[in-house]
């Protein structure tokens, strides 16, 4: 009876949603292109570049502007991960995610009974770890930029101290989380001057503008010294955080080496631990590799099923293995080993789906020594960079640093808080992924770049907690297994499974209900997610040399260019 009114609730969402076409070809460019979740935010980098900056002068800029004009999750008080791909072909990783703070330990969310105090590592002061993204940007300017660094911020400056209009989607925002503003806040912040904010609305931010001056005329020493760092530590102070001086001194973005990996003839590079979005991105396509997908059709049964049950499996990997590199011992070159990675898939049954409680992690040889928000750039030199940037949560932890006019992450939620205990993305982990002093907590998101025979092909990413992996993985397959244009790979309705919980997560249009029933008949527990999985934004190098913007239509994303 329960499945039969779901499948009905389904029939009738299908035939009432909206279709975005799968053959639809986004904006075309000549030279260089920014793909982001916010126009003006996307204006911003293509005029750096116009002004002669390359990618990263533009990256730069963008995520100083979505930290004031999309505050759900672009920041200065979170953290992220870039890719880079200079024209040359070096590749780079920028890890600039937040750490846990000195004060921080293994059971601080539990009660006295060792049960989770629910939302402690959501919500308030406790939830933020020590902030990235400022000295990400710092340093990511010292390597690659061209530009000087006042001239990347100043555009972030003007837009909070002038003011900008709201977007529909973004005043609905703001409303939907006016009581979370003020249960958070000891001092009531900017976003509820006006408790029903409408379309069109001009978006005042002076404190923010004045943090963001401060960032423009002393870099890295305008956040995490002097008057910012003191308006942190107060605010820790006043609400029972522990984020100290000393953690925001201490803080230092990391270079890493990309993961890489290939799929076909494709060369795919993304984002290595603290995130697991690289090495999983890379095992999925790895086994996808193995079956005719191209000849099954896009979402058929037979794919859906291959591509549900590699997920299964890679999601379980992901709990027992991943964590940060520096306090846990991450198998990389075993879970990457194609040998290994095929050996997981010896349970699958084209017929059914595997109970998830009957697959584990794997054994991968042992370690050999030692509301998150996508954008896309491509300059006219043909260096791309690919970056994700967050505060976990849509506006974060709701704790707006008073007087610094900025908000905080609750990226502690991130971690493992209790070996088993789901986290907000319904993601379970252990030991890999405990909470120390200073250690990374671990990570979906999956900046990622593709190279065809050693040129640059495609940069996507996206945000959405666990399921950023598995909407960059299905944006990739659409692309080049499926022949979909970018901007209709980014269209396509997509699902999810991540072993734990075992169920698969799907938007309504993403298969006929035909396709519903046949799925759960061979044991897969769909449900369609009432509201959106992943927010893409890509660019696609076609073969004639221009780009092709791919911007999510799920929010107010925009590929601009010239
Ligand atoms: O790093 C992660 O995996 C999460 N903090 C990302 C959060 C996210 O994507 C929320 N966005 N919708």
């Amino acid at each position: 009876m329960m499945r039969i009114l779901l499948l009905l609730f389904v029939f009738i969402n299908v035939v009432a949603c909206n279709e975005w076409e799968l053959d639809e070809v986004g904006v075309i460019t000549e030279e260089a292109m920014v793909v982001s979740a916010h126009p003006l935010a996307s204006a911003v980098g293509a005029q750096i570049m116009e002004q002669g900056g390359n990618a990263v002068d533009a990256a730069i800029a963008v995520e100083f502007a979505l930290a004031v004009v999309y505050p759900d999750a672009g920041n200065i008080g979170g953290g992220g991960f870039m890719i880079i791909r200079m024209d040359d072909g070096r590749i780079d990783a920028l890890d600039y995610r937040e750490e846990a703070p000195a004060a921080a330990s293994r059971d601080m969310y539990l009660d006295e009974n060792g049960e989770v105090i629910e939302g402690l590592s959501v919500s308030g002061h406790l939830a933020a770890g020590v902030p990235g993204t400022v000295d990400g940007m710092v340093r990511a300017h010292e390597k690659y930029g061209t530009l000087p660094w006042e001239e990347l911020v100043e555009p972030a400056v003007r837009l909070a101290a002038q003011g900008f209009p709201l977007t529909e989607k973004e005043a609905e925002k703001l409303n939907e989380h006016q009581e979370d503003f003020l249960e958070y806040n000891t001092v009531p912040p900017d976003f509820v001057l006006k408790d029903e904010w409408e379309e069109g609305d001009t978006l005042v931010l002076e404190d923010m503008a004045r943090t963001l001056a401060l960032i423009r005329d002393k870099g890295r020493a305008g956040f995490y010294e002097g008057p910012t760092a003191a308006l942190i530590v107060e605010e820790m102070e006043r609400g029972g955080g522990i984020i100290s001086k000393e953690d925001l001194a201490g803080y230092r973005s990391i270079w890493r080496e990309p993961i890489t990996g290939t799929f076909g003839d494709y060369r795919v590079i993304s984002m290595p631990p603290p995130s697991s979005g690289g090495i999983a991105l890379i095992q999925l396509l790895a086994i996808t590799e193995d079956y005719p997908l191209d000849q099954w059709g896009w979402h058929s049964i037979p794919s859906a099923h291959l591509m549900i049950e590699a997920e299964r499996r890679v999601y379980a990997d992901r709990a027992a293995h991943l964590g940060d590199p520096a306090y846990y011992d991450v198998p990389v070159q075993g879970l990457l080993n194609i040998n290994y990675i095929k050996s997981r898939m010896a349970s699958f049954s084209p017929e059914e789906a595997t109970d998830s409680d009957e697959v584990s992690a794997g054994d991968p040889a042992p370690y050999e020594g030692p509301n998150t928000t996508h954008y896309s750039i491509v300059d006219s030199e043909g260096n791309a960079v690919s970056a994700t940037t967050t505060l976990n949560s849509t506006f974060g932890s709701k704790v707006f640093v008073d007087g610094a006019g900025f908000l905080l992450n609750n990226e502690m939620n991130d971690f493992s808080v209790k070996p088993g205990y789901p986290n907000q993305y319904g993601l379970v982990g252990g030991e890999a992924n405990a909470i120390e002093p200073g250690k990374r907590m671990l990570s979906s998101m999956t900046p990622t770049i593709l190279e065809k025979e050693g040129e640059l092909y495609m940069v996507v990413g996206s945000p959405g907690g666990s399921t950023i992996i598995t909407s960059v993985y299905q944006t990739i397959l659409n692309v080049i297994v499926h022949d979909f244009p970018m901007q209709g790979a980014v269209n396509a309705p997509r699902f999810h499974h991540q072993w734990k919980p075992d169920g698969v997560l799907s938007e309504w249009r993403a298969f006929s209900l035909g396709e519903y029933i046949k799925l759960w008949l061979m044991g897969h527990r769909v449900v369609p997610k009432p509201g959106t999985i992943g927010r893409v934004d890509a660019i696609l190098v076609r073969p004639d040399g221009r780009l092709e913007g791919g911007a999510d239509p799920r929010g107010d994303d925009m590929a601009i260019g010239f």
